[in-house]
Formats: C-alpha cells, structure tokens, sequence
C-alpha cells in the first residue's frame, strides 16, 4: 500500500460520528487518564427471523456474519479508541439450524497498552435494532456511548466533587466534531452524517488538505481488524487465547 503512493481508506464509518471523535481527542488530551477498559457490544436481531434470505447469510458471499459485518466495526472502534489489541479470547456461535455463518461471538481482549476488554457482537439480540454501546473506564473517568443516541456522549469525571456523576454532552456545539459540516448547535446529526464526514475526509485527504490516518480508517486498519476478527475464530476453534501477529506491516 505505501509502494503504491496511493491514498486508501477502510468505511468505518463509526469513527465519523461526532461523538466518537470527540471521544478519541478527550482521550488524547489525557482527559479520562490511563485506560482500564474498554468494553463494547453490537446487537442486532434480524438474523433471528430464519425465513430471511440475504447475502450475508452465504459465506462465499460475506466470508462472516455477526464477526465480520458487526464485530468488525467494534473492533475498529477498539482500536481507535483504546489502542492496537494484542490477545483475544472468543466463543463464537452459530445458533440458526442451517445457517453456514456465525450469530454471534464474545470476546475478552488484551490491548498492547495493558487495558482489558470485552467485545461481543451478536444479530440475535431480540428487540435490538441497532445497539452499538461502548464504555471506556480510565484512571480519571470515564466515557460511553450508544449509537441509538449518537448525538450524546457521556462523561464521569473523577474531580472530587460531591454532586459528581455521569453528565451527558449534547455534541453539537461549534467547537465539537465536525461542526463546521453540520447543521447549528443542537440541530442533531444521524447515522447517514457519519458517510457524509467520511467522504468529505477521505476526498480532502485525495486533495492534499489532511492524511486519512489517524482519524480516518486506512485499508491497513481494516487489515489490522480482519486479523482481530480471524484469532476470534481460531480462539473460538483451539479454546485457548490467540496472539494476534499482525502478519503485514
Ligand atoms: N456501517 C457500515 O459501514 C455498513 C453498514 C451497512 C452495510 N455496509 C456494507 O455496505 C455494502 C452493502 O450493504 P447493504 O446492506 O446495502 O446490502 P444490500 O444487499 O441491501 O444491497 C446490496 C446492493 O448491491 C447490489 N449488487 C450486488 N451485486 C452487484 C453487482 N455485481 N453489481 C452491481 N450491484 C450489485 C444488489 O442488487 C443490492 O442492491 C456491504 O459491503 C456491507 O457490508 C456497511
């Protein structure tokens, strides 16, 4: 990819949502402190209706299931968030009779950083459309999320205060995310922004005017996430804990 001295990105949309980039920058700016855990879980439910047809059922055609088309999004989120993840330990399942792809997995992972986690993705999570919910706890505070609410992030603060707790910030003021591309504040985004952001990243960065990492995903970045979502099936297969090698540099 770097001989070819072309610009390359990986859709993962997620890491256009307003709350999410904000996020990642109260992170970098040592807000929440050294991260402890990261814990995440993306639950659908249409895959319980065994009447469905749909590509993503066929594996010649979607290679995976929950792993591939929701674990995967978690994963780059993980990654985005907390940092490279160096060890996992999974069960993935396949509950429907007849289905050839998983419905779900569950996950405990390592990150390089020493933080510890769980990931769980599953289409079988009956009254769950769309819940992507992630909480970061760090030695200062904390952070969570949940894209059924995706204007909200929530913020724990560890400042001493009595009346202290989880408050939630409405990220839509001028000088949050994305801003500049979205309606004033208070006029909410939805799940479609996120697409709009990422083209306009990834097209400015073909103009010249950013580099698509680190806020962008890179093809490299999907990569780095196949390989998470892979040692989730070896792990699953051998019972034991997988060391992910990152075979590509
Ligand atoms: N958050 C995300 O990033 C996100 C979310 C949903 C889907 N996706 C991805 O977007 C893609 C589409 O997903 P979807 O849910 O819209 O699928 P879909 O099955 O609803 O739509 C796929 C469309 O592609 C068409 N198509 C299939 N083969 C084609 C071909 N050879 N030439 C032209 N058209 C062809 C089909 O007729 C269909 O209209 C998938 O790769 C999926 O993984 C990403």
């Amino acid at each position: 990819m770097a001989a070819a001295e072309v610009k390359h990105m990986c859709g993962f949309n997620y890491r256009f949502v307003p709350a999410v980039r904000l996020a990642r920058e109260l992170i970098e700016a040592g807000e929440i402190g050294e991260i402890r855990h990261f814990r995440a879980r993306y639950m659908q439910d249409w895959g319980a209706d065994d009447a469905h047809q749909a590509w993503r059922f066929d594996p010649e055609q979607a290679g995976s299931g929950a792993i591939g088309d929701l674990a995967s999004h978690v994963v780059d989120t993980a990654r985005f968030l907390v940092g490279e993840i160096g060890s996992v330990s999974a069960l993935v399942r396949t509950f429907m009779p007849e289905r050839k792809v998983d419905d779900a997995v569950e996950a405990a992972v390592e990150f390089h950083s020493g933080a510890i986690g769980t990931i769980e993705a599953t289409r079988l999570a009956l009254g769950r459309r769309n819940a992507f919910q992630w909480e970061i706890n760090g030695s200062e505070g904390s952070l969570a999320f949940d894209m059924e609410r995706l204007n909200e992030l929530r913020v724990f603060h560890e400042d001493g205060e009595r009346a202290r707790g989880f408050k939630t910030v409405l990220v839509t003021e001028a000088d949050h995310p994305f801003a500049g591309l979205a309606w004033p504040p208070g006029h909410i985004v939805g799940w479609g922004d996120t697409f709009v952001y990422e083209f306009h990243h990834f097209l400015s960065a073909i103009a010249g005017k950013n580099s698509v990492a680190p806020y962008g995903a890179t093809l490299e970045d999907g990569y780095r996430a196949a390989e998470v979502c892979d040692a989730f099936v070896t792990s699953s297969h051998s019972g034991h804990r997988e060391e992910i090698a990152y075979r590509v540099r």
